[in-house]
């Protein structure tokens, strides 16, 4: 032991860091560099579900401006027909561009959105998997109930059978968005990407809250869970397909707006506070090209998965605080 009170090994790996980090990046960049040999960056075929709105509409622009065949997916069709000029006028011939109509969740939507990709594009080479619902109630409150007096009381006292199949029901429209739909998409795509890109790729936009639990967030951040870890373990079992994992924290946009709960909002606005979409969908995209496997955003949040384990008192203290949540 030094006198820092740190091992000989501990010295020796802090040391080695700046080194390892340096060869990680040019490992990461050496993929990229890979990656767009076998795909070229004009040749891309890329599908984001989820395009018609926020992360997932700003990376089709992205991908439309380098000059990328991009499909647009999501269920609003006027917003998908604002995306799809919007991505025309980021200089890609327009025939490039295709936007489709579609639930993710929905298995007949899917099956046709693949025949559409396989009679146009003969295949797809990047899926992005950006759609998702968010959920901001307590459990609790999301059947009805109230705590109070620091968790010790309710009211009313129970809940009753009506109301807990209310939280059921809103429970099965977070669980379709956030999990039905990135499974249906796996099913039906994994395929078509494994036998049709030579560089197939799968970005699946989770979040942190998946990974660090938080108040108000127990349907949206259970069900993300869920997705991550399907993926996760897809990942292992399709070796051929480079898979990344996006964990961000808090970004701008209108995402609580479209609450399976339509509960009140309780963090600082996060059109003021949070990431910024575009650098997001940025960050995304960079990941792709460089393969690499879990990006979190900020950075510093890969540690605190970590202090979850080590210090979870703390942690909660943070997690309440942010969500300005009291029992
Ligand atoms: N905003 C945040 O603070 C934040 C933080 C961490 C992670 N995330 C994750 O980032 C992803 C994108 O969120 P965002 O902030 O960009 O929110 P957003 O603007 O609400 O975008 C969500 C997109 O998903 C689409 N969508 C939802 N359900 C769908 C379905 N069943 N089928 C097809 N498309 C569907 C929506 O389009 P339609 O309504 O037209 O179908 C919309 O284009 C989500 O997965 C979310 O969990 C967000």
């Amino acid at each position: 032991m030094s006198s820092t009170g740190l091992s000989r090994q501990s010295l020796a790996f802090l040391a080695l860091l700046p080194v390892l980090l340096t060869l990680r990046r040019l490992y990461q960049h050496h993929s990229g560099a890979r990656r767009t040999r076998k795909v070229a960056k004009i040749d891309e075929r890329v599908l984001v579900l989820g395009a018609s709105s926020g992360i997932g509409r700003s990376i089709a622009n992205l991908y439309a401006a380098r000059g990328a065949r991009v499909c647009v997916v999501g269920r609003r069709q006027d917003k998908i027909t604002e995306v799809v000029e919007e991505c025309r006028t980021r200089g890609t011939t327009s025939s490039r561009i295709l936007g489709v109509t579609a639930d993710f969740a929905d298995v007949e939507d899917m099956v046709k959105l693949r025949g559409q990709l396989e009679t146009e594009w003969q295949g797809v080479d990047t899926v992005v998997v950006a759609a998702g619902v968010s959920a901001l109630q307590p459990l609790m409150a999301v059947a009805g109930v109230e705590s109070h007096s620091g968790g010790a009381s309710f009211t009313p006292p129970q809940a009753s059978a009506e109301s807990i199949q209310k939280a059921v029901d809103i429970s099965a429209a977070a669980t379709r968005g956030n999990y039905v739909g990135p499974l249906v998409s796996a099913i039906t795509f994994i395929p078509l990407l494994t036998t049709t890109s030579a560089a197939p790729s799968i970005l699946l936009i989770s979040s942190l809250a998946a990974l660090i639990p938080a108040p108000t967030r127990t349907l949206y951040a259970s069900t993300k869970a869920a997705s991550l870890v399907l993926y996760q373990a897809l990942s292992i079992e399709h070796p051929r397909i480079a898979f990344t994992f996006f964990t961000p924290s808090t970004v701008e946009g209108d995402f609580r707006a479209s609450a399976v709960d339509s509960g009140p909002v309780r963090e600082k606005n996060p059109n003021t506070h949070g990431l910024k979409r575009e650098e997001v969908a940025r960050r995304c995209v960079r990941a792709v090209d460089v393969g690499e496997k879990t990006v979190f955003m900020p950075n510093l949040m890969r540690f605190g998965h970590f202090l979850y384990w080590v210090w979870p008192a703390f942690v909660e203290w943070r997690a309440r605080k942010k969500y300005n949540f009291s029992a």
